[in-house]
Protein backbone atom coordinates (compact mmCIF):
# COMPACT_ATOMS: atom_id res chain seq x y z
CA UNK A 1 0.00 0.00 0.00
CA UNK A 2 2.66 2.57 -0.78
CA UNK A 3 0.47 6.16 -1.61
CA UNK A 4 -2.44 6.94 0.83
CA UNK A 5 -4.25 10.02 1.00
CA UNK A 6 -5.64 11.40 3.95
CA UNK A 7 -8.14 14.24 3.62
CA UNK A 8 -10.68 16.64 5.27
CA UNK A 9 -14.44 15.55 4.57
CA UNK A 10 -15.90 18.77 5.85
CA UNK A 11 -15.15 22.08 6.52
CA UNK A 12 -11.88 21.37 7.95
CA UNK A 13 -10.96 20.56 11.63
CA UNK A 14 -11.96 17.02 11.51
CA UNK A 15 -9.01 15.73 13.05
CA UNK A 16 -6.63 15.20 10.21
CA UNK A 17 -3.65 15.89 12.34
CA UNK A 18 -4.28 12.86 15.38
CA UNK A 19 -4.86 10.76 12.31
CA UNK A 20 -1.86 11.17 10.25
CA UNK A 21 0.24 11.23 12.93
CA UNK A 22 -1.29 7.98 14.10
CA UNK A 23 -0.24 6.72 10.24
CA UNK A 24 3.03 8.25 10.96
CA UNK A 25 4.83 5.79 12.67
CA UNK A 26 3.92 3.32 9.99
CA UNK A 27 4.83 5.29 7.09
CA UNK A 28 8.21 6.75 5.23
CA UNK A 29 7.26 10.49 4.11
CA UNK A 30 4.07 12.42 5.32
CA UNK A 31 3.54 15.53 2.87
CA UNK A 32 1.69 18.40 2.84
CA UNK A 33 0.27 18.95 -0.35
CA UNK A 34 -1.71 22.31 -0.18
CA UNK A 35 -2.74 25.44 2.23
CA UNK A 36 -0.32 26.66 4.65
CA UNK A 37 -0.40 28.30 7.51
CA UNK A 38 -3.83 28.69 7.55
CA UNK A 39 -4.05 25.27 8.44
CA UNK A 40 -3.90 24.22 12.40
CA UNK A 41 -3.92 20.58 13.50
CA UNK A 42 -3.50 19.30 17.24
CA UNK A 43 -1.69 16.46 17.93
CA UNK A 44 -1.54 14.77 21.34
CA UNK A 45 1.01 11.96 21.95
CA UNK A 46 1.02 11.14 25.56
CA UNK A 47 0.86 14.53 28.05
CA UNK A 48 2.32 16.28 25.31
CA UNK A 49 0.37 18.56 22.89
CA UNK A 50 2.02 20.04 19.73
CA UNK A 51 -0.21 22.67 17.36
CA UNK A 52 1.20 22.18 13.80
CA UNK A 53 0.05 24.79 11.13
CA UNK A 54 2.49 24.48 8.28
CA UNK A 55 4.58 21.50 9.09
CA UNK A 56 3.57 17.88 8.24
CA UNK A 57 1.96 15.97 11.49
CA UNK A 58 4.33 13.43 10.53
CA UNK A 59 7.33 15.58 12.00
CA UNK A 60 6.03 14.24 14.93
CA UNK A 61 7.05 10.41 14.19
CA UNK A 62 10.99 9.86 14.82
CA UNK A 63 10.98 6.85 11.28
CA UNK A 64 9.08 9.67 9.26
CA UNK A 65 10.52 12.17 6.78
CA UNK A 66 8.11 15.36 6.30
CA UNK A 67 7.50 16.86 3.29
CA UNK A 68 6.42 20.23 1.92
CA UNK A 69 5.21 19.57 -1.58
CA UNK A 70 5.08 22.14 -4.29
CA UNK A 71 1.68 23.08 -3.93
CA UNK A 72 2.02 24.29 -0.51
CA UNK A 73 2.60 27.95 0.55
CA UNK A 74 4.92 28.89 2.95
CA UNK A 75 5.69 31.92 5.17
CA UNK A 76 9.68 31.70 5.73
CA UNK A 77 9.08 33.45 8.96
CA UNK A 78 5.84 31.26 10.36
CA UNK A 79 8.43 27.72 9.16
CA UNK A 80 11.50 28.80 11.30
CA UNK A 81 9.31 29.89 14.21
CA UNK A 82 7.57 26.36 14.05
CA UNK A 83 10.67 24.62 13.38
CA UNK A 84 12.45 26.01 16.47
CA UNK A 85 9.50 25.90 19.00
CA UNK A 86 9.39 21.75 17.97
CA UNK A 87 13.46 21.91 18.33
CA UNK A 88 12.71 23.47 21.98
CA UNK A 89 10.66 20.58 22.92
CA UNK A 90 12.93 18.26 21.55
CA UNK A 91 11.80 16.74 18.18
CA UNK A 92 13.97 15.70 15.60
CA UNK A 93 13.28 18.48 12.90
CA UNK A 94 16.26 17.90 10.53
CA UNK A 95 14.66 15.58 8.48
CA UNK A 96 12.40 17.98 6.77
CA UNK A 97 12.01 18.36 3.43
CA UNK A 98 10.99 21.70 1.12
CA UNK A 99 10.21 21.53 -2.66
CA UNK A 100 11.88 24.14 -4.48
CA UNK A 101 8.90 24.79 -6.27
CA UNK A 102 6.85 25.93 -3.38
CA UNK A 103 5.72 29.29 -3.67
CA UNK A 104 6.55 31.62 -0.45
CA UNK A 105 3.90 33.97 1.53
CA UNK A 106 5.58 37.44 1.60
CA UNK A 107 4.67 40.08 4.15
CA UNK A 108 2.74 41.41 1.29
CA UNK A 109 0.39 38.95 0.98
CA UNK A 110 -0.33 39.16 4.61
CA UNK A 111 -0.98 42.50 4.51
CA UNK A 112 -3.06 42.33 1.32
CA UNK A 113 -5.03 39.65 2.72
CA UNK A 114 -6.57 41.67 5.99
CA UNK A 115 -7.10 45.04 3.94
CA UNK A 116 -9.10 43.01 1.49
CA UNK A 117 -10.88 41.60 4.23
CA UNK A 118 -11.71 44.97 5.53
CA UNK A 119 -12.36 46.57 2.61
CA UNK A 120 -15.41 43.24 1.64
CA UNK A 121 -17.43 44.43 5.03
CA UNK A 122 -19.87 42.72 5.02
CA UNK A 123 -19.23 40.16 2.54
CA UNK A 124 -15.95 38.99 4.28
CA UNK A 125 -15.05 35.32 3.66
CA UNK A 126 -13.27 35.27 7.24
CA UNK A 127 -9.95 34.18 6.45
CA UNK A 128 -7.07 33.30 8.74
CA UNK A 129 -5.23 36.49 7.73
CA UNK A 130 -2.41 34.09 6.89
CA UNK A 131 -1.70 35.51 3.28
CA UNK A 132 -2.96 32.29 1.64
CA UNK A 133 -5.57 33.97 -0.71
CA UNK A 134 -2.88 36.63 -1.74
CA UNK A 135 0.02 34.49 -2.30
CA UNK A 136 -2.08 31.74 -4.11
CA UNK A 137 -3.33 34.76 -6.77
CA UNK A 138 0.39 35.72 -7.35
CA UNK A 139 1.13 31.88 -8.04
CA UNK A 140 -1.99 31.66 -10.64
CA UNK A 141 -0.85 35.47 -12.27
CA UNK A 142 2.46 34.20 -12.58
CA UNK A 143 4.41 36.87 -10.17
CA UNK A 144 5.02 34.70 -7.46
CA UNK A 145 7.87 34.01 -5.13
CA UNK A 146 9.34 30.36 -4.86
CA UNK A 147 10.86 28.71 -2.37
CA UNK A 148 14.19 28.49 -4.95
CA UNK A 149 13.94 32.52 -5.78
CA UNK A 150 15.65 32.86 -2.39
CA UNK A 151 19.03 31.48 -3.73
CA UNK A 152 19.37 34.13 -6.59
CA UNK A 153 19.33 37.86 -5.01
CA UNK A 154 18.96 39.23 -8.50
CA UNK A 155 15.99 36.82 -9.65
CA UNK A 156 14.63 37.86 -6.21
CA UNK A 157 14.95 41.20 -6.61
CA UNK A 158 13.44 41.68 -10.23
CA UNK A 159 9.94 39.39 -9.22
CA UNK A 160 10.12 41.31 -6.20
CA UNK A 161 9.70 44.33 -8.00
CA UNK A 162 7.77 42.94 -10.43
CA UNK A 163 4.79 42.02 -7.62
CA UNK A 164 5.30 45.20 -5.96
CA UNK A 165 5.14 47.35 -8.39
CA UNK A 166 1.52 46.60 -9.24
CA UNK A 167 0.97 46.03 -5.80
CA UNK A 168 1.91 48.98 -4.12
CA UNK A 169 -0.51 51.18 -6.60
CA UNK A 170 -3.38 48.71 -4.98
CA UNK A 171 -2.04 49.27 -1.74
CA UNK A 172 -1.86 53.18 -2.08
CA UNK A 173 -4.54 53.96 -4.30
CA UNK A 174 -7.40 51.52 -3.35
CA UNK A 175 -6.91 50.53 0.04
CA UNK A 176 -4.95 53.90 1.24
CA UNK A 177 -1.79 52.06 2.61
CA UNK A 178 1.61 52.89 3.10
CA UNK A 179 3.52 51.72 -0.51
CA UNK A 180 5.86 48.16 0.58
CA UNK A 181 9.77 49.39 0.16
CA UNK A 182 10.93 46.97 -1.76
CA UNK A 183 14.23 46.93 -0.38
CA UNK A 184 13.14 45.72 2.98
CA UNK A 185 11.13 43.08 1.62
CA UNK A 186 14.23 41.43 -0.40
CA UNK A 187 15.90 41.64 2.35
CA UNK A 188 13.53 40.04 4.65
CA UNK A 189 13.67 36.84 2.04
CA UNK A 190 17.19 36.86 1.85
CA UNK A 191 17.64 36.30 5.81
CA UNK A 192 15.99 33.13 5.15
CA UNK A 193 17.78 31.83 2.45
CA UNK A 194 20.73 29.75 4.77
CA UNK A 195 18.41 28.98 7.47
CA UNK A 196 16.15 26.86 4.42
CA UNK A 197 18.99 25.72 2.22
CA UNK A 198 19.77 22.45 3.69
CA UNK A 199 15.69 21.48 3.81
CA UNK A 200 15.52 22.22 -0.15
CA UNK A 201 15.07 19.03 -2.25
CA UNK A 202 13.77 17.77 -5.80
CA UNK A 203 10.77 16.38 -3.86
CA UNK A 204 8.97 15.16 -6.49
CA UNK A 205 11.65 12.91 -7.90
CA UNK A 206 12.15 12.03 -4.56
CA UNK A 207 8.72 10.88 -3.97
CA UNK A 208 8.55 9.38 -7.17
CA UNK A 209 11.45 7.12 -6.29
CA UNK A 210 9.81 6.51 -2.55
CA UNK A 211 6.54 4.98 -4.20
CA UNK A 212 8.62 3.07 -7.30
CA UNK A 213 10.62 1.27 -4.52
CA UNK A 214 7.45 0.37 -2.12
CA UNK A 215 8.09 2.84 0.87
CA UNK A 216 4.50 4.40 1.77
CA UNK A 217 3.77 7.96 1.52
CA UNK A 218 1.01 9.71 3.19
CA UNK A 219 -0.49 12.71 1.66
CA UNK A 220 -1.77 15.00 4.15
CA UNK A 221 -4.15 17.86 3.66
CA UNK A 222 -5.28 20.82 5.27
CA UNK A 223 -8.20 22.37 5.47
CA UNK A 224 -11.55 20.38 4.16
CA UNK A 225 -13.53 19.27 0.54
CA UNK A 226 -15.82 21.88 1.50
CA UNK A 227 -13.13 24.34 1.55
CA UNK A 228 -11.93 23.44 -1.69
CA UNK A 229 -12.07 26.46 -4.30
CA UNK A 230 -13.13 24.15 -6.82
CA UNK A 231 -15.18 21.91 -5.25
CA UNK A 232 -16.15 23.96 -2.10
CA UNK A 233 -18.68 26.57 -0.92
CA UNK A 234 -17.38 29.01 -3.16
CA UNK A 235 -16.50 31.54 -2.80
CA UNK A 236 -16.19 30.79 1.00
CA UNK A 237 -13.21 28.83 0.63
CA UNK A 238 -9.46 28.57 1.11
CA UNK A 239 -7.44 29.07 -2.16
CA UNK A 240 -6.53 25.67 -3.42
CA UNK A 241 -7.12 21.93 -3.48
CA UNK A 242 -7.80 19.87 -0.05
CA UNK A 243 -9.68 17.86 -2.45
CA UNK A 244 -7.50 14.31 -3.63
CA UNK A 245 -6.95 15.36 -6.81
CA UNK A 246 -4.63 18.26 -5.44
CA UNK A 247 -2.38 15.89 -4.11
CA UNK A 248 -1.02 14.76 -7.38
CA UNK A 249 -0.85 18.43 -8.58
CA UNK A 250 0.60 19.86 -4.90
CA UNK A 251 2.82 16.92 -4.80
CA UNK A 252 3.87 15.93 -8.35
CA UNK A 253 2.68 12.30 -7.99
CA UNK A 254 0.29 10.72 -10.88
CA UNK A 255 -2.77 9.32 -9.78
CA UNK A 256 -2.02 6.11 -11.08
CA UNK A 257 0.29 5.56 -8.01
CA UNK A 258 -2.31 6.59 -5.38
CA UNK A 259 -4.14 3.23 -3.75
CA UNK A 260 -6.33 4.75 -0.87
CA UNK A 261 -7.69 8.34 -0.18
CA UNK A 262 -9.22 8.42 3.49
CA UNK A 263 -11.69 11.14 4.30
CA UNK A 264 -11.79 12.14 7.81
CA UNK A 265 -15.26 12.96 9.30
CA UNK A 266 -15.84 14.71 12.23
CA UNK A 267 -19.12 12.96 13.89
CA UNK A 268 -21.16 15.89 13.77
CA UNK A 269 -20.01 18.62 11.45
CA UNK A 270 -17.99 22.23 12.33
CA UNK A 271 -17.22 25.56 9.90
CA UNK A 272 -15.00 28.46 11.19
CA UNK A 273 -15.61 31.69 9.19
CA UNK A 274 -18.48 32.81 6.42
CA UNK A 275 -20.32 31.19 4.59
CA UNK A 276 -23.40 28.71 4.19
CA UNK A 277 -23.77 25.68 6.90
CA UNK A 278 -27.51 23.82 7.01
CA UNK A 279 -27.32 22.16 9.99
CA UNK A 280 -25.73 24.74 12.35
CA UNK A 281 -27.46 24.78 14.98
CA UNK A 282 -27.64 28.52 17.09
CA UNK A 283 -28.98 27.01 20.34
CA UNK A 284 -27.95 25.32 23.45
CA UNK A 285 -27.23 22.28 21.34
CA UNK A 286 -24.50 23.97 19.26
CA UNK A 287 -23.07 25.65 22.25
CA UNK A 288 -22.90 22.23 24.07
CA UNK A 289 -20.87 20.85 21.11
CA UNK A 290 -18.62 23.71 21.20
CA UNK A 291 -18.05 23.52 25.04
CA UNK A 292 -17.66 19.22 24.79
CA UNK A 293 -15.78 19.15 21.35
CA UNK A 294 -13.11 22.22 21.98
CA UNK A 295 -14.64 23.48 19.09
CA UNK A 296 -12.04 26.63 19.04
CA UNK A 297 -10.05 27.26 16.50
CA UNK A 298 -6.33 26.19 16.62
CA UNK A 299 -4.68 28.88 14.10
CA UNK A 300 -7.16 32.24 15.36
CA UNK A 301 -8.72 31.40 18.12
CA UNK A 302 -12.31 31.90 16.86
CA UNK A 303 -15.18 29.77 18.05
CA UNK A 304 -15.93 27.18 15.41
CA UNK A 305 -19.36 27.04 14.37
CA UNK A 306 -20.97 24.15 15.33
CA UNK A 307 -23.94 21.26 14.17
CA UNK A 308 -25.38 18.14 13.62
CA UNK A 309 -23.85 15.79 11.30
CA UNK A 310 -24.53 15.93 7.53
CA UNK A 311 -24.42 12.97 5.38
CA UNK A 312 -25.43 14.97 2.30
CA UNK A 313 -22.14 16.34 2.86
CA UNK A 314 -19.96 13.14 3.58
CA UNK A 315 -21.48 11.60 0.11
CA UNK A 316 -20.74 14.51 -1.50
CA UNK A 317 -16.93 14.07 -0.07
CA UNK A 318 -17.13 10.27 -1.15
CA UNK A 319 -17.42 11.44 -4.57
CA UNK A 320 -15.48 14.30 -5.09
CA UNK A 321 -12.66 12.31 -3.51
CA UNK A 322 -13.04 8.85 -4.51
CA UNK A 323 -12.68 7.68 -1.14
CA UNK A 324 -11.51 4.62 0.13
CA UNK A 325 -12.61 4.62 3.86
CA UNK A 326 -13.49 7.03 6.56
CA UNK A 327 -11.90 7.86 9.71
CA UNK A 328 -14.92 8.87 11.66
CA UNK A 329 -13.49 11.27 14.69
CA UNK A 330 -15.03 12.85 17.97
CA UNK A 331 -17.89 10.42 18.39
CA UNK A 332 -17.18 10.47 22.49
CA UNK A 333 -18.19 13.94 22.27
CA UNK A 334 -21.70 12.85 21.53
CA UNK A 335 -21.76 10.95 24.25
CA UNK A 336 -24.79 12.20 26.77
CA UNK A 337 -27.22 13.31 23.97
CA UNK A 338 -30.91 11.29 24.61
CA UNK A 339 -31.07 11.81 20.83
CA UNK A 340 -29.39 12.65 18.10
CA UNK A 341 -30.56 14.03 14.58
CA UNK A 342 -28.30 13.20 11.39
CA UNK A 343 -29.16 15.52 8.25
CA UNK A 344 -30.34 12.73 5.77
CA UNK A 345 -31.04 15.01 2.63
CA UNK A 346 -32.22 18.65 2.35
CA UNK A 347 -35.20 20.33 1.36
CA UNK A 348 -34.65 23.17 -1.51
CA UNK A 349 -37.60 25.11 -2.34
CA UNK A 350 -40.18 22.77 -1.49
CA UNK A 351 -38.34 19.37 -2.91
CA UNK A 352 -36.47 17.08 -1.30
CA UNK A 353 -32.59 16.71 -2.46
CA UNK A 354 -30.10 13.66 -1.48
CA UNK A 355 -27.17 15.16 -3.43
CA UNK A 356 -25.23 18.40 -3.03
CA UNK A 357 -26.88 21.24 -5.05
CA UNK A 358 -23.80 22.65 -7.27
CA UNK A 359 -25.89 26.19 -7.14
CA UNK A 360 -25.09 28.34 -4.43
CA UNK A 361 -28.20 30.04 -4.09
CA UNK A 362 -29.57 26.40 -3.70
CA UNK A 363 -27.16 25.32 -0.58
CA UNK A 364 -27.64 28.75 0.79
CA UNK A 365 -31.63 27.72 0.88
CA UNK A 366 -30.90 24.07 2.26
CA UNK A 367 -32.97 23.43 4.66
CA UNK A 368 -31.97 20.07 6.39
CA UNK A 369 -34.02 16.85 6.72
CA UNK A 370 -33.56 15.21 10.13
CA UNK A 371 -33.79 11.47 10.98
CA UNK A 372 -33.16 11.45 14.78
CA UNK A 373 -31.01 8.41 15.85
CA UNK A 374 -31.08 7.43 19.90
CA UNK A 375 -27.96 8.30 21.83
CA UNK A 376 -26.03 6.86 24.54
CA UNK A 377 -24.73 7.62 28.35
CA UNK A 378 -22.02 5.27 28.87
CA UNK A 379 -18.39 6.60 28.79
CA UNK A 380 -16.53 5.17 25.16
CA UNK A 381 -13.15 6.80 25.52
CA UNK A 382 -12.02 3.44 26.95
CA UNK A 383 -13.30 1.40 24.00
CA UNK A 384 -11.11 -0.61 22.18
CA UNK A 385 -12.99 -2.11 19.66
CA UNK A 386 -16.29 -1.41 18.14
CA UNK A 387 -18.23 -4.38 20.01
CA UNK A 388 -17.43 -2.47 23.15
CA UNK A 389 -18.92 0.67 22.05
CA UNK A 390 -23.10 0.66 23.42
CA UNK A 391 -25.48 -0.45 21.31
CA UNK A 392 -26.95 3.12 20.03
CA UNK A 393 -23.15 4.08 19.11
CA UNK A 394 -23.02 1.01 16.99
CA UNK A 395 -26.05 1.96 15.29
CA UNK A 396 -25.28 5.42 15.14
CA UNK A 397 -21.60 4.80 13.51
CA UNK A 398 -23.42 1.88 11.36
CA UNK A 399 -26.58 4.38 9.82
CA UNK A 400 -23.46 7.27 9.00
CA UNK A 401 -21.53 4.58 7.30
CA UNK A 402 -24.58 3.62 5.09
CA UNK A 403 -25.29 7.47 4.36
CA UNK A 404 -21.92 8.38 3.55
CA UNK A 405 -20.72 5.67 0.79
CA UNK A 406 -17.57 4.15 2.14
CA UNK A 407 -16.41 2.09 5.08
CA UNK A 408 -15.28 3.45 8.51
CA UNK A 409 -12.26 2.16 9.11
CA UNK A 410 -11.44 3.71 11.90
CA UNK A 411 -12.88 5.75 14.83
CA UNK A 412 -11.81 8.31 17.47
CA UNK A 413 -13.02 8.47 21.02
CA UNK A 414 -10.75 10.92 22.37
CA UNK A 415 -7.96 13.18 20.93
CA UNK A 416 -5.24 10.62 22.40
CA UNK A 417 -3.31 7.86 19.63
CA UNK A 418 -4.44 5.46 21.64
CA UNK A 419 -8.08 7.00 21.67
CA UNK A 420 -8.73 5.05 18.71
CA UNK A 421 -11.02 2.11 17.21
CA UNK A 422 -9.01 0.58 14.14
CA UNK A 423 -11.60 -1.38 12.18
CA UNK A 424 -9.43 -2.00 9.05
CA UNK A 425 -6.20 -1.74 8.60
CA UNK A 426 -5.16 1.54 6.36
CA UNK A 427 -2.09 0.53 5.12
P1 LIG B 1 -7.41 19.18 12.00
O1 LIG B 1 -7.27 20.60 11.60
O2 LIG B 1 -8.26 18.39 11.08
O3 LIG B 1 -6.09 18.51 12.27
O4 LIG B 1 -8.20 19.20 13.39
P2 LIG B 1 -7.93 20.18 14.63
O5 LIG B 1 -6.70 19.72 15.32
O6 LIG B 1 -8.02 21.59 14.23
O7 LIG B 1 -9.22 19.90 15.50
C1 LIG B 1 -9.53 18.63 15.96
C2 LIG B 1 -9.53 18.64 17.50
O8 LIG B 1 -10.14 17.47 17.96
C3 LIG B 1 -8.14 18.64 18.11
O9 LIG B 1 -8.19 19.36 19.31
C4 LIG B 1 -7.87 17.15 18.38
O10 LIG B 1 -6.96 16.95 19.47
C5 LIG B 1 -9.24 16.69 18.75
N1 LIG B 1 -9.56 15.30 18.39
C6 LIG B 1 -9.19 14.59 17.31
N2 LIG B 1 -9.80 13.37 17.31
C7 LIG B 1 -10.57 13.35 18.42
C8 LIG B 1 -11.49 12.39 18.97
O11 LIG B 1 -11.73 11.32 18.41
N3 LIG B 1 -12.13 12.74 20.13
C9 LIG B 1 -11.92 13.94 20.76
N4 LIG B 1 -12.58 14.20 21.88
N5 LIG B 1 -11.06 14.86 20.27
C10 LIG B 1 -10.42 14.56 19.11
P1 LIG C 1 -7.36 22.87 9.12
O1 LIG C 1 -6.19 22.33 8.32
C1 LIG C 1 -10.95 25.34 9.28
C2 LIG C 1 -11.13 28.69 6.45
C3 LIG C 1 -11.10 30.09 7.05
C4 LIG C 1 -11.95 30.82 6.03
C5 LIG C 1 -11.56 30.16 4.70
C6 LIG C 1 -10.52 30.94 3.91
O2 LIG C 1 -7.04 23.13 10.53
O3 LIG C 1 -8.57 22.02 8.89
P2 LIG C 1 -7.90 31.25 4.20
O4 LIG C 1 -7.11 31.90 5.31
O5 LIG C 1 -7.55 29.84 3.95
O6 LIG C 1 -7.91 32.07 2.95
O7 LIG C 1 -9.42 31.30 4.74
O8 LIG C 1 -11.05 28.89 5.06
N1 LIG C 1 -10.01 27.83 6.87
C7 LIG C 1 -10.12 26.82 7.75
N2 LIG C 1 -11.17 26.42 8.49
N3 LIG C 1 -9.77 24.67 9.35
C8 LIG C 1 -8.73 25.05 8.58
O9 LIG C 1 -7.60 24.34 8.49
C9 LIG C 1 -8.85 26.20 7.77
N4 LIG C 1 -8.02 26.85 6.92
C10 LIG C 1 -8.75 27.84 6.37
O10 LIG C 1 -11.66 30.11 8.33
O11 LIG C 1 -13.31 30.54 6.25
MG1 LIG D 1 -7.57 22.51 12.33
Amino acid sequence: MPALVLLGAQWGDEGKGKATDLLGGSVDYVVRYQGGNNAGHTVVVGDQKYALHLLPSGILSPGCTPVIGNGVVVDPAVLLSELSGLDERGVDTSKLLISGNAHLITPYHTTLDKVSERFLGKRKIGTTGRGIGPAYADKINRVGIRVQDLFDESILRQKVEAALDYKNQVLAKLYNRRAIAIDQVVEELLGYADPLRGYVADTTLLLNNAIDQGQVVLFEGGQGTLLDVDHGTYPFVTSSNPTAGGACTGAGVGPTKINRVIGILKAYTTRVGAGPFPTELLDEDGEKLRTIGGERGVTTGRDRRCGWFDAVIARYATRVNGLTDFFLTKLDVLTGWERIPVCVAYEIDGKRVEELPYSQSDFHHAKPIYETLPGWSEDITQAKTFDELPKNAQRYVQTLEEMSGAPISAIGVGPGRDETIQINSFL
